[in-house]
């Protein structure tokens, strides 16, 4: 395929914090494969920095259509503010571009479902074949699609952790702790947006433990019950500043959940306790393989060729943007659905969706139950009178 011998064109919407600190390096370190050529953003001194960092080749534009209409790119890199994602994501799939947009990838399950109707035909399915970016011809191949940046999957700590629970290497998952303990002050909260619905999105559920519990379920794989309740302890948001939660999952395991801005040390861990070993990931904001803590359980402490198989990965690859555009990209020349999109990364937002509907109603939820007719389905305060918005 000609692919390989020309670059996907790809360009950046928004150019703040996490375009200009994670994004660009990630296009860096994949140059071989991505060429940036355009940038967007309504602030004309942020493009301008941004511009001078990103170096010779790439072109400014005030908004994305101007920037879709002259650069045709492959590749759309979405990180401006929340409520933006759904609308970009949209426009950037009619244009044809492929796109890898900053979490949350929207704010409701309603969003989620209308950016994957955008979508183009996956691989091997019915209707008319895709083209894989950068060849300008036709094959049988799907896209395009929209994927959400979930960095912590992809790290080589989580891959292997996954490939053991998923052989059943670790025995059975029993028991898992799922933290995103974290402390945001009063000045973090000043900013406009933050703190509410419409702009954020939600709490620490929705923009903090996002990554933390995708990362949960990425290892266990499919919940079938929550219980949870939600907080608004400390801050003058809108939304919670702490939730918590209990979970049942499909495999039998049974885990708990807490999400904070309140809590003055710091620190994400996940933990998950299997009949042989627990699993414990200890970080921030993101991890290498020394990050991740094997304990066999006192039956398994005597196979020690097993035991050193678990606390080794082949590589270390840290969490990073980086590893999932390596990723994004392979699946692009295959012409495939990439990782982090589809019904993988609804499960995740349907999880949230659901916390916060048990939080807000005192009531469990079961995995599957939140339908188009379900207020939940349609902003994660559900219109609950003591949650959604008074202006609403
Ligand atoms: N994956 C992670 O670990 C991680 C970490 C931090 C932030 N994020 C996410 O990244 C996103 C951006 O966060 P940030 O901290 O970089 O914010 P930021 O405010 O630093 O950057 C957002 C940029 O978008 C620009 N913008 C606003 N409206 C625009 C429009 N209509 N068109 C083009 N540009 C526009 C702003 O001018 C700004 O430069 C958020 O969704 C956030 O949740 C993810």
């Amino acid at each position: 395929m000609a692919f390989e011998k020309t670059p996907v064109r790809a360009a950046v919407v928004g150019t703040g914090g996490i375009i200009t600190g994670a994004h660009l390096p990630a296009l860096r370190a994949h140059a071989d494969r991505v060429r940036l050529v355009g940038a967007v953003d309504v602030d004309e001194s942020r493009l301008a920095d941004f511009l001078g960092e990103a170096g010779d080749g790439v072109s400014g534009y005030p908004g994305m259509t101007e920037m879709l209409a002259a650069e045709e790119p492959d590749l759309v890199l979405v990180g401006t503010p929340p409520s933006l994602h759904a609308e970009q994501a949209r426009a950037a799939l009619r244009a044809g571009a492929w796109v890898l947009c900053e979490k949350p990838l929207c704010l409701s399950l309603a969003e989620y479902d209308a950016i994957a109707a955008e979508e183009g035909t996956p691989a091997g399915g019915a209707g008319e074949a895709g083209v894989p970016p950068g060849t300008g011809e036709p094959a049988a191949c799907g896209g395009p699609f929209a994927s959400v940046v979930f960095q912590h999957r992809y790290g080589s700590g989580a891959a292997h952790a996954r490939g053991l629970l998923r052989s059943g290497d670790l025995g059975a998952p029993l028991v898992a702790h799922c933290q995103t303990t974290w402390h945001r002050d009063a000045e973090y909260y000043s900013v406009p947006w933050r703190g509410r619905w419409a702009t954020e999105g939600g709490g620490p559920t929705m923009g903090h433990g996002i990554h933390q519990m995708d990362l949960l379920l990425h290892l266990l794989g499919e919940w079938s019950e929550i219980r949870a309740m939600a907080g608004r302890l400390v801050h003058d948001v809108e939304s919670e500043d702490v939730s918590t939660a209990l979970v049942r999952f499909e495999n039998g395991a049974m885990a708990t959940v807490v999400n904070s801005v309140l809590s003055p040390d710091e620190v994400s861990r996940i933990r998950i306790d299997c009949a042989d070993a627990t699993v414990e990931l200890t970080h921030l904001y993101g991890y290498g393989n020394d990050d991740w803590a094997y304990t066999p359980a006192p039956h398994a402490r005597s196979r020690t060729e097993r035991t050193s198989h678990w606390r080794t990965p082949a590589a270390d690859v840290p969490s990073s943007h980086a590893a999932q555009l390596g990723g994004f990209l392979d699946a692009m020349e295959k012409g495939e659905r990439p990782p982090g999109s589809g019904p993988d990364a609804r499960r995740t937002l349907e999880f949230l969706a659901a916390l916060y509907k048990s939080a807000f109603t005192a009531q469990p939820v079961q995995q599957g139950e939140i339908t188009p007719q379900d207020p939940f389905y349609r902003a994660m305060h559900g219109e609950h009178p003591d949650w959604a918005p008074k202006e609403h």
